[in-house]
C-alpha cells in the first residue's frame, strides 16, 4: 500500500485527500518507483478542477524522482536500485510509491539530486521542446527576439536561462516587479510587468517596431489577443497552457489579417510519446543542468500532506520557479 493524494470529485484544493492505495507489481513495460520528491505543475490544477478530464477517483501529479524498485517484462533501460526521474502520464505522482509506464522514466545522472530531478523533468522538457523544437519558419538564430509569458514561473525560469544559452533575446512577462527582476537575474534580456504595462506596446518598443518571431503563451485567455499583436509577419504563436483560462474559439482569417501568422497548440505528451524521443530530450536537459548552465530553482517545498496549500499558492500566483512535494 502507498499513501496517495487523490480526488473523488473535481473542484477546489479541498477535493484533494490522502488515500491508502494498493501498489502491486509492474506489468510488461512498467516499473515501480519509490518517490524521494514530487514535482508540482500547473497541469495538476487543470486535472483537479476538471478542465482536463479523467476517470474518478483519480490520482494527480506527472513529475517525480526516486529509486526504481522493480521492473516489468521488456524494460531494458532501467534496473532495480537505479536513481530515476520522469515527466509523464497518467496522473498519479502525488504518492510515496507507484507503478507506471517505464517509457517516460529516465536514469538520473549522479550529479543531479532527487529534488532537482523532481523539480525539472516536466518543466525542463517543456522548455526544451519549446525552444528547440517549436520554431518559426527558418528556425531561430542568435539575436532573434521571442516573447515568453509567465517568465518567473517553473517553466519560465528554465526557459529564460536556456534562451540566453541559445543567444536569443527573450522578452519575459510576469505579474510583479519582483518577479521581473528575478527573471532578469536568471537570463531574461527584457521583462515586462503585464499587470501594469501594455505588454504589446512594450514589445513593439523593445523590438524597434518589428515584433517577435515567436510568442510562447501558457497564460491563455488573458494574453491571447494581445500576443498576436506582438508577432512579426509569418511569426509563430505557440500556445501551451491556460493558467488564466482556455482561449475561446477563433476564425482562422484573423491569422491572415495579423500578418500570415502560424498558430500551434503544443503539449509535452506528443514529444515524449516514445522512449527514444524522451531520452533525447532528457539528455539535452541533463547536459545544460549538469553543467550548471541552467539552474533549477526550488523556491517552494511542501510536505505531500500539505498539497492543498501548495495548490493555493500556485493558483494565487504567489510562487516562483519550481515547487516540490516531499512524501
Ligand atoms: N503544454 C505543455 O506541454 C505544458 C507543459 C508544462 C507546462 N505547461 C503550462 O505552462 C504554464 C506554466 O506551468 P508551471 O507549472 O511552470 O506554472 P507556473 O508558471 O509556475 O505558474 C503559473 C503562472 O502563470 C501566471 N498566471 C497568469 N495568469 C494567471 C492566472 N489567472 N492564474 C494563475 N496564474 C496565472 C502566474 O505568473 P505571473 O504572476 O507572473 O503572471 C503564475 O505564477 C502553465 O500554463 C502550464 O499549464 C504546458
Amino acid at each position: 500500500m502507498s499513501k496517495a493524494v487523490r480526488i473523488h470529485q473535481t473542484g477546489g484544493p479541498e477535493q484533494m485527500v490522502m488515500d491508502d492505495v494498493p501498489v502491486g507489481e509492474p506489468g510488461p513495460g512498467e516499473i515501480r518507483i519509490r518517490h524521494a520528491a514530487i514535482g508540482l505543475n500547473y497541469i495538476d490544477v487543470y486535472y483537479r478542477t476538471g478542465l482536463y478530464p479523467q476517470d474518478l477517483p483519480g490520482g494527480l501529479g506527472m513529475e517525480g524522482a526516486g529509486v526504481v524498485e522493480a521492473v516489468g517484462e521488456g524494460v531494458t533501460h532501467l534496473r532495480p536500485g537505479d536513481r530515476a526521474a520522469y515527466a509523464g502520464q497518467p496522473p498519479g505522482a502525488y504518492c510515496e510509491q507507484r507503478v507506471m509506464p517505464a517509457r517516460c522514466v529516465c536514469r538520473l545522472p549522479d550529479a543531479i539530486d532527487f529534488e532537482t530531478g523532481a523539480a525539472m523533468m516536466l518543466k525542463g522538457l517543456t522548455a526544451q521542446y519549446l525552444l528547440r523544437r517549436t520554431l518559426p519558419q527558418g528556425g531561430l538564430q542568435p539575436g532573434d527576439f521571442v516573447l515568453f509569458h509567465a517568465i518567473a514561473g517553473g517553466v519560465g525560469l528554465i526557459a529564460a536561462q536556456w534562451a540566453r544559452l541559445l543567444g536569443l533575446q527573450l522578452i519575459g512577462t510576469a505579474g510583479s516587479d519582483e518577479k521581473c527582476e528575478l527573471a532578469r537575474s536568471m537570463g531574461a534580456a527584457h521583462t515586462i510587468n503585464y499587470k501594469r504595462e501594455d505588454f504589446a506596446a512594450r514589445v513593439r518598443e523593445i523590438t524597434g517596431g518589428q515584433g517577435v518571431k515567436v510568442v510562447y503563451d501558457s497564460v491563455g485567455k488573458d494574453t491571447w489577443e494581445r500576443s498576436l499583436e506582438c508577432l512579426r509577419p509569418f511569426g509563430l504563436m505557440a500556445c501551451f497552457g491556460n493558467s488564466s483560462g482556455p482561449v475561446p474559439p477563433m476564425a482562422p482569417a484573423l491569422l491572415g489579417a495579423k500578418g500570415s501568422l502560424y498558430l500551434t497548440r503544443q503539449t509535452i505528451f506528443t514529444h515524449i510519446a516514445t522512449r527514444e524521443s524522451t531520452q533525447a530530450m532528457a539528455d539535452e536537459l541533463f547536459e545544460v543542468v549538469g553543467s550548471g548552465q541552467v539552474k533549477i530553482r526550488i523556491d517552494q517545498r511542501f510536505a505531500l500532506a500539505e498539497v492543498q496549500q501548495a495548490h493555493r499558492e500556485l493558483e494565487a500566483r504567489r510562487t516562483t520557479g519550481s515547487t516540490i512535494l516531499l512524501p
